[in-house]
């Protein structure tokens, strides 16, 4: 796979828009394409969102239905949020505590996710249907995605509209 290209496409969608949400919708379905295309089998890829402390919250993904909050230290993507490093599972059936969203997952790979100040804001969580299908190059490539995607995340504050009849 091409990550130089991967990365710089994920940058190109990216540095124009500083809300986090959008931003990691797009990311999520570049890296899903992307991913397949280089014969990934990836089932689910997608953002878990640091909410409340020691707590992660479902954020934008491309797959099937998943577990709305994950407390730090609970299963893979609690296990990454806790140690706030990249954590690669080559079979999940063999991971204590794994958490299945979705049965077919087979392997998954999660990567922290900061901001520019270098605060963890979330995690990359990713799925496959293959065993043991993530390689060095591609969490290198993905690491090289989500440094790239702290550089660039001022979060904008939700706006409130109010109508006059409500
Ligand atoms: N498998 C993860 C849960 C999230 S889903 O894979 C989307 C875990 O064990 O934390």
């Amino acid at each position: 796979m091409d990550w130089a290209l991967i990365s710089e496409q994920v940058s190109a969608l990216i540095s124009s828009e500083p809300d986090v949400i959008a931003n990691m919708a797009n990311v999520s379905a570049v890296l899903f394409e992307a991913l397949n295309q280089g014969g990934h089998s990836v089932n689910w890829c997608g953002f878990y969102r640091v909410n409340r402390p020691r707590e992660l919250i479902l954020g934008p993904f491309q797959g099937k239905v998943a577990c709305l909050r994950i407390p730090f230290g609970s299963g893979v993507c609690g296990a990454c949020a806790e140690s706030g490093e990249t954590l690669v599972v080559k079979d999940t059936d063999a991971f204590p505590g794994h958490i299945a969203c979705d049965s077919a997952s087979k392997s998954e790979v999660c990567v922290p996710v900061r901001d520019a100040s270098g605060d963890m804001i979330g995690l990359l969580d990713i799925d496959s249907s293959v065993l043991d299908s993530f390689d060095a190059e591609t969490v290198l490539g993905l690491e090289a995605c989500m440094a790239k995607f702290a550089r660039e995340q001022p979060e904008t504050p939700p706006l409130r509209v109010k109508h006059a009849k409500h």
